[in-house]
């Protein structure tokens, strides 16, 4: 058969045919586009899902780190049905809502309070709005490169490029978006990661108007390097001494820890953000944190600041099914995943050095990343693909996709709790063929 009637009878394909007809590029998120056309997931089970035409594969992406229990986790099935049959959402508050803040203020003691949003997006949104109207500041200052959802000041130098950078002492604010007005520009500074001295200076500089320092403790983008406890510790300070805040993005890294990343390193963030899998599975995102800087929320308080709301917030389908997962992600599942993520690491970092593939692994927790580099980046710049690093890097992901794994498109993997030692022995052997394949090319 030749591709092309192949690539016809496929219905993934002629899905996409459809679909491009309906939907700019195709899809509803570019994060599912692949050539020559995105697989259609048909169920999912566990940590494999199976495609329209029939082809079963292990789930390293776990809908981009937001399905700790995998897909269809019996338990979360039996919540959601039970609450399906009592219906979706109310203007009424709920008990499964309070239920769910007690249990995720109990994990940190950083949460006195908590506020339920849709998204990681709103939840980074809601704790800059906050730090502003606590402060009343109007900047924020985030890292060179990192991710933090889709808010205008969030996303600035989210994607830049060697051409537009600027210096490392001075890195330029760069739009994400064509046509980001200049005053959502100007308010935000960059900072280099992990670089102590230069972003102090940077800091320093605006130390009268910075709301807060938004930080995620082990920027995905930026290379998957936890933050250096000196750098935390220097920010943390910095916030603390300037009256302004410290607001960690834990919306991918709460995974890593029972009370999310911060707690290894024992310091407490003024807001943390949350969000992907605190939800179960569904949409979510929250903010929680200090008392005193939440309640400016609070339209019954003495310093109502920032009224805030959300037609689905806080919804029972997301609350109960968030509440089931996060009692099931207890120390010992935590523990477990981690582990099988250390042996992922280790053994795909043997792979490389045995095939002599120019790459390596960084990550910690239940997360990891593969750089097409020999030595590990330390910040988004040196993550920065060269066109050759880029190239062997689509070949090895198209080579693992065709092998029967699902990863992120950085080549990252996140595990969930239903995976054992054999999934990840079998992503360990995949790499190491693709390894073989990679190294041969020019
Ligand atoms: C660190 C981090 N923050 C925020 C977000 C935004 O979350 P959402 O996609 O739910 O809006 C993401 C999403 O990937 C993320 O990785």
């Amino acid at each position: 058969m030749s591709i092309q009637t192949e690539q016809a009878a496929s219905q993934s394909a002629e899905l996409f045919a459809r679909a491009q007809r309906v939907l700019p590029g195709g899809v509803s998120r570019n994060t599912v586009l692949r050539k020559p056309h995105p697989a259609y997931a048909a169920r999912g089970e566990g940590c494999r899902i199976t495609d329209l035409d029939g082809t079963t594969r292990i789930d390293f992406s776990n809908n981009m780190a937001s399905l700790i229990h995998g897909h269809a986790y019996p338990p979360i099935v039996r919540a959601v049905t039970e609450q399906l049959e009592r219906g979706t959402a109310y203007m009424m508050a709920t008990e499964s809502e309070v239920a769910f803040a007690e249990h995720l203020c109990s994990r940190s003691p950083g949460f006195e309070k908590i506020r339920f949003v849709n998204s990681g997006t709103e939840a980074i949104m809601v704790g800059i709005k906050a730090a502003r109207a606590f402060t009343g500041r109007p900047r924020i200052a985030k890292i060179e490169g990192a991710y933090h959802g889709g808010y205008d000041y969030a996303e600035v130098s989210q994607t830049p490029k060697p051409e537009n950078w600027g210096s490392a002492e001075r890195p330029n604010t760069v739009p994400l978006v064509h046509g980001t007005p200049d005053s959502s520009l100007d308010n935000v500074v960059i900072l280099p990661f992990n670089d102590v001295e230069r972003a102090l200076a940077l800091l320093d500089e605006h130390r009268e108007e910075i709301a807060g320092v938004v930080l995620d403790p082990m920027p995905h983008r930026v290379g998957l390097n936890p933050v250096e406890p000196g750098f935390m510790r220097a920010i943390r300070d910095w916030t603390t001494a300037n009256g302004s805040l410290l607001v960690l993005d834990e919306v991918i890294t709460f995974r890593s820890e029972y009370g999310g990343l911060q707690s290894h390193y024992g310091i407490q963030a003024d807001l943390t953000a949350m969000g992907k899998m605190i939800g179960g599975g569904f949409p979510v995102g929250a903010v929680a944190g200090r008392a005193d800087v939440m309640d400016v929320m609070d339209p019954n308080g003495g310093r109502y600041l920032f009224p805030h709301s959300g037609t689905f917030s806080a919804n029972p389908i997301s609350m109960v099914a968030g509440h089931v997962a996060m009692l099931d992600f207890d120390e010992t599942a935590v523990a477990r995943i981690n582990a099988l993520s250390e042996r992922a690491r280790t053994g795909i970092t043997e792979a490389a050095r045995a095939t002599g593939a120019r790459a390596c692994v960084t990550g910690a927790g239940s997360i990891l990343r593969v750089h097409m580099k020999e030595t590990p980046p330390r910040n988004f710049r040196e993550a920065y693909l060269s066109p050759e690093e880029g190239a062997r890097l689509s070949a090895l992901l198209d080579h693992l996709f065709e092998a029967g794994f699902i990863m992120i498109n950085t080549c990252t993997a996140m595990m969930s709790t239903p995976m054992t030692e054999v999934e990840i022995d079998a992503l360990v052997a995949a790499f190491g063929d693709g390894f073989e394949k990679i190294a041969r090319m020019p």
